[in-house]
């Protein structure tokens, strides 16, 4: 890879908390622009131009909690409730191996209950032995004790996603039942370190009430505790929440951009972490998850839940339903990469770099 152009070697630096402010706000087109751009050039230069894929496996929408944003919050009625058979679980994990993604993402609703903390190890079990070991896992599903995230790991989980939604705890108050509790998410993201797992979290992404300091507050919150990983996306309002009075005057145009400046800015401060360029995106522009590898991310989450299943996993509306897991899905996915001059990283797994220089470090 060539240098840095002059341009973008400005902000190219170490950059403060009003900086990341007032590139957050930035409305002038050519300067948003050049900021997306000197995200990718660094993203390019730190990870070269691969994307890495992690085929999105979405187990059970049954949720014990109730966030006040999500479309499979515990009260609403409307969602039609499913949990995958081990044997689905396996058919996805097999078919993420066969299709050469190098990872797969178990997400779901929160349960905490023994069976379900026993369902999950023995399927993490089954696919390292059917998969020969060779895939990273990835698990999602929420708030857990640090015993059971310690059998998951000793399990075959390498990673473990767990969102703040935003480290402001009072907008955090805002969003969750009194039962949802900041810190207990903090004490989650320690444990999962201690443990050994390569970790991720994120925020969602234009909040009612959350400010650009807010947001780049998030930013430098990731790189205090050393975070692997990041998954954000923009907020987008549901119809079956309290935030259903928002969808009229909802402008998804603003909400895209500001969402693809977080993603810039927080490769621009963290070049060497994974960041995922999230279906939410894709769910506000067809292309969104392109714009957003050309933002600074280096990850996409193909849906491997099947076809049954996916219309029941609506976190929130207009999320896209693409069949990526079939062949035509796959070549479209390749050729849209191919088109934005990144190559897939196939049969990799994509560790974070961030992760390898932390434990070279000894800060594991
Ligand atoms: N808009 C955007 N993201 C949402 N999520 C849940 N509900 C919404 C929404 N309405 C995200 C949360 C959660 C992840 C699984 O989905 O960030 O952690």
């Amino acid at each position: 890879m060539g240098r840095t152009p002059s341009s973008f070697r400005k902000i190219d630096k170490s950059l403060s908390h009003s900086d990341i402010s007032h590139m957050l706000s930035l409305r002038d087109p050519l300067a948003n622009r050049r900021l997306l751009d000197a995200a990718y050039w660094a993203k390019s230069r730190t990870l070269g131009r691969t994307v890495f894929l992690r085929g999105l496996i979405e187990i059970s929408n049954v949720c014990r909690r109730n966030c006040f944003y999500c479309g499979i919050r515990r009260d609403n009625a409307s969602v039609k409730r499913y949990q995958l058979t081990q044997d689905q679980i396996l058919d996805a994990a097999r078919l993420a191996h066969a299709s050469g993604f190098g990872s797969i993402v178990l997400q779901g609703g929160e349960r905490k209950d023994a069976a379900f903390v026993d369902f999950i190890a023995r399927t993490l079990t089954r696919i390292r032995q059917e998969t020969d070991r060779q895939l990273g896992i990835t698990l999602s599903l929420g708030e857990q004790s640090a015993d059971t995230y310690g059998t998951w790991f000793r399990h075959g989980a390498d990673r473990y996603l767990l969102r703040l939604e935003t480290t402001n705890p009072d907008l955090f108050r805002n969003f969750h039942p009194d039962d949802q509790i900041y810190a207990d998410r903090l004490e989650c993201l320690a444990h999962l370190r201690r443990i050994g797992y390569q970790v991720g979290t994120g925020v969602m992404i234009g909040l009612p009430g959350q400010t650009p300091d807010d947001l780049a507050d998030d930013i430098l919150f990731f790189k205090e505790h050393d975070i692997d990983m990041v998954g954000m996306g923009p907020f987008i309002p549901h119809p079956d929440t309290v935030h259903a009075p928002l969808i009229a005057g909802f402008d998804r145009r603003r909400q895209l951009q500001l969402s693809l400046r977080m993603i810039a800015l927080t490769r621009l401060v963290l070049p060497d972490v994974n960041i995922a360029a999230t279906t939410a995106l894709q769910a506000l522009d067809p292309e969104g998850r392109e714009l957003g590898l050309k933002a600074g991310a280096n990850v996409v989450m193909p849906n491997l839940t099947d076809a049954a299943h996916r219309g029941d996993y609506l976190l929130y509306p207009g999320k896209p339903q693409l069949d990526e897991a079939s062949p035509a899905g796959q070549a479209d996915l390749r050729e849209t990469i191919g088109m934005l001059g990144e190559q897939i990283g196939f049969g990799l797994r994509g560790d974070p770099l961030h992760f390898s220089r932390r434990l070279r470090s000894g800060r594991a």
